[in-house]
């Protein structure tokens, strides 16, 4: 079968160049395998023809957000090719996948014949173009524009909606394109598993499962130390995180009465939000949170969130624009990355350390569990982590313990920075307790 968009591709002296490049490129220092662009045989498959679904799941650090902006890029510069860069959400430009298609254009000694423009990246020689969309802003908007794409990627597919990959679906069969996706595994009831992994997968579909083995740089890199660490404490979450398997864990939620709908905006009017930031370690997400406790109702409102992968301050400093109601107000957050605070401030944000330590976490989260939480139906991250963040479990007894496990926690670790930097400055008699009357 032959499909549009890979005819070039397929002719062999375009696939032999494709290849040539990869294998032997050596572009400089590229954080890994001394200095040698390298490809697991298993991700070689990605370059066969004949596929309209190219579909790869695992655990973390697998290379496959890498690999397939790999892939794209010598697509591109083998012949004309027009790429979609979508993601579920996209704040901006910068969270999107355009980062990593110019690193790969770097690591492949490329950059003479790619042009990166703001929005976009272009080939000089083939004419290829790569332009970036979030999926789910406006579902009228999802697939508007997307006339002549060839290769629609989908990074972090795990949480886009069925509608969305439906109507992916759809212009894929009009156009006879492909459409490559990528995501952790969670949930075996995720739209993009019950697609790919359910009983009635697409046809013409190449499903990849890879694992740490796939990414030569991946146990001589910062990256392991986390996994060694996690496979230690907390072999179940790893098997999870790591392993590529879907969350299964028992056990309670911390919070377990979570109630999705919004607070009518006579209840907040009056009031101030507070806003929360978790800083990501190494590939972990940043998440920025705008949180209202109504001490008068007892009631912790978690409005709106903003999500991004792999940030830099600038990143960072988009999704605090997507929170934040003004740019100066207070926002508490870890202490994890001082330069990335410094930054951060030095723009004209007003970043304060959250109280860290032992017993904050539990302290924070008995301070939570007090109130009634509401959670807009927009902060789909919030919901989504209040099913997986759970009380660990002892190893021994199999009882539940008093510590909340790692992982699903960056929005809800926010929301509690936000929540509890508020109290410690009502504390401090710096914030005026916030007066409801007439409710
Ligand atoms: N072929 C390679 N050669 C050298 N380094 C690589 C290669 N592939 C990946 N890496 C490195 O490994 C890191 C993790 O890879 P990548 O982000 O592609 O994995 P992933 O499977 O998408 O991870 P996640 O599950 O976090 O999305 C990258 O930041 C990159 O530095
Ligand atoms: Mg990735």
């Amino acid at each position: 079968m032959r499909i549009a968009g890979w005819n070039l591709l397929t002719n062999s002296t375009a696939t032999d160049r494709a290849l040539r490049t990869l294998r032997e490129s050596v572009a400089g220092p590229i954080g890994g395998w001394n200095g040698q662009l390298v490809l697991c045989e298993k991700y070689l498959q990605l370059f066969s023809p004949g596929y309209t679904h190219k579909a790869l799941y695992g655990g973390r650090g697998t290379a496959k957000t890498t690999t397939i902006a790999l892939y794209i890029i010598l697509r591109m510069d083998a012949a004309y090719t027009v790429v979609a860069g979508l993601r579920k959400r996209q704040v901006s430009i910068r969270h999107s996948s355009k980062r990593v298609l110019e690193r790969a254009i770097r690591w492949l000694g490329l950059t003479h014949r790619f042009e990166v423009l703001h929005t976009e990246i272009r080939n000089r020689v083939t004419g290829s173009i790569a332009f970036f969309r979030g999926l789910e802003h406006d579902s009228d908007e999802t697939t508007r524009g997307l006339d002549g794409v060839d290769i629609f990627w989908l990074d972090e597919a795990r949480n886009v909606s069925m509608q969305a990959l439906m109507n992916l679906v759809r212009v894929l069969r009009e156009r006879g394109a492909e459409l490559i996706s990528s995501w952790n595994p969670l949930d075996p009831q995720d739209a993009i598993e019950q697609l790919y992994r359910g009983d009635v997968p697409p046809q013409h579909l190449l499903l990849l499962e890879t694992t740490q083995d796939d990414n030569p740089a991946f146990f001589t890199s910062p990256m392991a130390d986390e996994y060694w660490r996690l496979k230690a404490a907390d072999e179940q979450m790893w098997q999870h995180v790591y392993g590529g398997k879907h969350d299964s864990a028992g056990g309670e939620r911390v919070y377990d009465k979570i109630e999705i709908g919004e607070v009518p905006w006579q209840y907040l009017a009056g009031g101030e939000p507070c806003y929360g930031l978790d800083l990501g370690y190494v590939d972990d997400p940043t998440a920025a949170v705008r949180v209202w406790v109504l001490q008068q109702h007892k009631l912790i409102y978690f409005e709106k969130e903003a999500v991004g992968y792999g940030e830099d301050a600038n990143g960072i400093a988009d999704l605090l624009d997507h929170v934040l109601h003004e740019k100066d107000a207070v926002v508490t957050s870890d202490n994890s990355e001082q330069r990335t605070t410094d930054a951060l401030n030095a723009k004209g944000y007003n970043l304060v350390t959250a109280k860290k330590g032992a017993g904050s976490v539990i302290e924070g989260i008995r301070f939570i569990r007090g109130y009634r939480i509401v959670v807009n139906p927009d902060c789909e991250t919030v919901i989504e982590e209040t099913k997986h963040y759970k009380w660990k479990l002892d190893r021994q007894s199999g009882k539940r313990t008093q510590v909340p496990r790692k992982g699903h926690d960056h929005c809800l670790d926010a929301g509690r920075y936000a929540i509890m930097g508020r109290e410690a400055s009502i504390e401090a008699g710096k914030v005026e307790m916030m007066q409801l009357s007439g409710f």
